[in-house]
């Protein structure tokens, strides 16, 4: 459908139709937040909520960028790319950036139209979609020869350097690995991941949006970083082999917590605590048990809201409702924090009801309208290649 839209929108601008349509998916994550950038372990899936692309080559160097869901256009030459005062644009323009960086030829440029239906500051990773789908749409049409790993690592540097986000990899990881009704365990250590099956019938993903997004986010998440790094630094001195998070157990830790200072203290806690879970929530879903996996939701949920201070009252609200209702077995805030969705565990059978009496207590609560997702885990980012001449 949103191939269809798009294809038309590219032939009513450029009077031709695309020669490459491409998906590029947003993200969930079941357990492991704030872990990526700690070398440590996540365990995220791409969704079925995407970014489509609409691309074909120019002969001259002009690039032209329509954003479709805003419907807005930007229009720059490969010989002088620099940031854009339009911030949708800088994701693409970031990405065609660090392309060069890496000594990739790219010699005409190209007309793109993009748009989707990822909701947009709901912590699903619409700009990690943008950034994974241009730089996998790019490398087709170019042939530039990139690896998936490479081109999630092209879309982390673009997030870094056009939007300011020192973001972790899990994202573009996500979007670009993905594979239908599989979870990817990711070592951010060494980026090495393995599939496990998530075929669970009896059991929905749902995912509650807040709605809210509050603005320290960004701010907040570099600071988050910040801090993990001020504690690696302290526990070094009293264990030197230490490179990363990854590499404190409790406690090492425990013995340093008179030099760290409180708040310090705590993020590490939680980081500490959090790559150990996703490890025991990993086995839970080897061994097909999804109450266990749930109660670690819980868990992570706890630590992000109590030591690692990521979460708002609108996120407590929902997971906390959530144990009140026997149709959920797990719920957590997910993503970077300060607004955005819960992910939930939710009985098949009972997802309407689920969303019926979430939503209710919601607007009560806060008299704004939650918004809900049941999603699929789909495959990530890839080439469409289904005939769109037909819809003329
Ligand atoms: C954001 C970042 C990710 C990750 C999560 C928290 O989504 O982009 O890299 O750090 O927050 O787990």
């Amino acid at each position: 459908m949103m191939n269809a839209i798009l294809t038309k929108k590219f032939k009513e601008h450029f009077d031709a139709t695309p020669s490459l349509l491409v998906r590029a998916p947003g993200r969930i994550n079941l357990i492991g937040e704030h872990t990526d950038y700690n070398n440590g372990f996540v365990l995220p899936a791409a969704i079925d909520k995407a970014i489509y692309f609409a691309i074909s080559a120019r002969d001259d160097k002009r690039c032209i960028l329509f954003a479709n869901d805003l419907d807005d256009s930007y229009e720059f030459s490969l010989d002088n790319i620099h940031k854009s005062e339009k911030s949708w644009a800088n994701f693409l323009i970031g990405v065609l950036a660090e392309i060069f960086d890496q000594g990739k030829e790219i010699n005409t440029g190209f007309n793109l139209v993009f748009g989707g239906d990822v909701p947009l500051g709901a912590g699903l990773s619409s700009s990690a979609a943008v950034e994974s789908g241009m730089g996998f749409a790019l490398n087709n049409l170019f042939e530039l020869g990139l690896s998936k790993l490479e081109l999630a690592l092209i879309a982390q540097q673009a997030e870094h350097k056009y939007a300011g986000v020192k973001c972790g990899i899990m994202d573009m990881f996500a979007s670009i690995h993905g594979k239908a009704n599989s979870v990817i365990k990711l070592d951010c250590q060494d980026l090495s991941f393995e599939y496990f099956p998530f075929d669970f019938p009896e059991y929905s993903l749902v995912l509650c949006n807040t709605g809210v997004k509050h603005n320290l986010g960004d701010s907040e998440y570099n600071q988050r970083r910040g801090e993990c790094e001020e504690g690696i630094r302290i526990i070094q001195l009293a264990f030197p082999q230490v490179e990363s998070l990854r590499d404190v157990s409790m406690p090492m830790l425990r013995s340093q917590a008179d030099k760290l200072s409180p708040i310090v203290y705590r993020r590490c806690k939680y980081v500490v605590e959090e790559i150990e879970r996703v490890s025991v929530a990993c086995k839970a879903l080897e061994n097909r048990d999804l109450t266990t996996f749930g109660k670690k939701m819980y868990e992570t949920h706890e630590g992000l809201s109590t030591d690692y201070e990521v979460s708002c009252t609108e996120l407590d609200f929902l997971v906390e409702h959530s144990i009140n209702l026997d149709s959920v077995i797990g719920a957590r805030m997910m993503g970077g924090g300060f607004g955005g969705c819960t992910i939930n565990l939710v009985k098949a059978e009972a997802v309407e009801e689920f969303i019926e009496k979430m939503s209710l207590a919601y607007k009560n609560t806060f008299e704004i309208e939650m918004l809900s997702y049941v999603v699929k885990i789909t495959n990530g980012v890839e080439e469409i290649q289904e005939i769109y001449e037909t819809i003329f």
